[in-house]
């Protein structure tokens, strides 16, 4: 069971937690669909996915102490797996000392990546999300597993391009635990003045004085701001599945071990299958929409040269 510590000293966050029992799946799809939409976090409480639990129980790995020493394989085990496998192999054998069983455990996080792709696929609709073939490699490496301590991260909204949907599954008896409650929205209203003058700057309008900017960009950008934000904390225990869209949604990793990050893309022609999702989805839109309702009055086109 999650459970959230609201801190009453924050007033200016919207992020809300809807709580959900894996047998409320069917009903509430429209319920998920509208949350993860409006920027909240959705917990399914206990998720199980069909497979060899037990294939997880393994200590985690200890962290080193000074991060950037860690070779990459040990805090991002699968993000290098392909890359690198021979040394992925090894953590393997480090965790069992058993190739046959490295061998299941693959096989395990495997279908657990089919199994989330098809529940998300069954909310939102599986044209909207790309789909890899079952079992392929790129499959699993474009999510995140890890088998380490975490190291407690800044506040932050992701950084990375194009969008995907992400769902966080905790694999671990100990709960991962994260303060969160800040919506972009919420950090855009905090810091408008900073805002407008991000979007002023000369790369981030066009010559036809329309704002075009980098999520990437724009949330690293945010991100500054970010430490200096109180948050709520949300204990996310054993089995617990959340969805929310990461680059939308503040977040800081405070403490936990094993857990997967399920990445799964938008397909790219996402407009043909659902105009209204795909507004509500795509990074650029949402944010300019907010920037426009919010910002009524106010002018940030470029300055005409006479
Ligand atoms: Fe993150």
């Amino acid at each position: 069971m999650a459970t959230i510590y609201w801190n009453d000293q924050i007033t200016d966050t919207s992020v809300e937690v809807i709580t959900l029992k894996q047998d409320d799946l069917e009903e509430s799809q429209a319920l998920i669909r509208e949350n993860y939409l409006n920027g909240n976090i959705v917990v399914i409480e206990d998720f199980r996915i069909p497979i060899d639990l037990e294939i997880f129980e393994f200590n985690s790995l200890p962290q080193l102490p000074n991060y950037g020493s860690i070779p990459d394989y040990q805090y991002n085990f699968f993000k290098t797996y392909f890359k690198k496998p021979r040394k992925t192999e090894k953590v393997i054998e480090k965790i069992y000392g058993d190739s046959h069983k490295a061998v299941k455990l693959r096989k395990e996080m495997n279908l657990a990546q089919e199994y989330v792709f098809n529940i998300l696929a069954n909310i939102f609709d599986s044209k909207l999300i790309y789909k890899y073939e079952p079992f392929s490699r790129l499959n699993l490496d474009i999510s995140t597993w890890r088998f380490t301590d975490t190291v407690k991260s800044g506040y932050h909204i992701d950084e990375y391009p194009g969008i995907n949907f992400r769902a966080f599954w905790n694999l671990s008896d100990n709960p991962r635990v994260w303060g969160f409650g800040h919506k972009i929205n919420d950090i855009i209203q905090l810091k408008i003045d900073e805002v407008v003058r991000f979007m002023k700057e000369p790369k981030n309008i066009s010559s036809k004085g329309f704002i075009h900017f980098h999520q990437r960009e724009f949330n690293a950008y945010l991100n500054n701001f970010l430490n200096e934000f109180p948050t709520h904390r949300a204990e996310f225990n054993k089995y617990d599945l959340w969805i929310c869209d990461s680059l939308k949604v503040a977040h800081q990793v405070i403490s936990g071990d094993k857990m997967a990050g399920f990445t799964y893309p938008l397909m790219n022609n996402v407009w043909k299958v659902s105009q209204e999702i795909h507004e509500r989805l795509d990074y650029n839109k949402y944010v300019l929409k907010f920037l426009a309702s919010h910002l009524k009055g106010k002018q940030i086109t470029k300055k005409q040269n006479n």
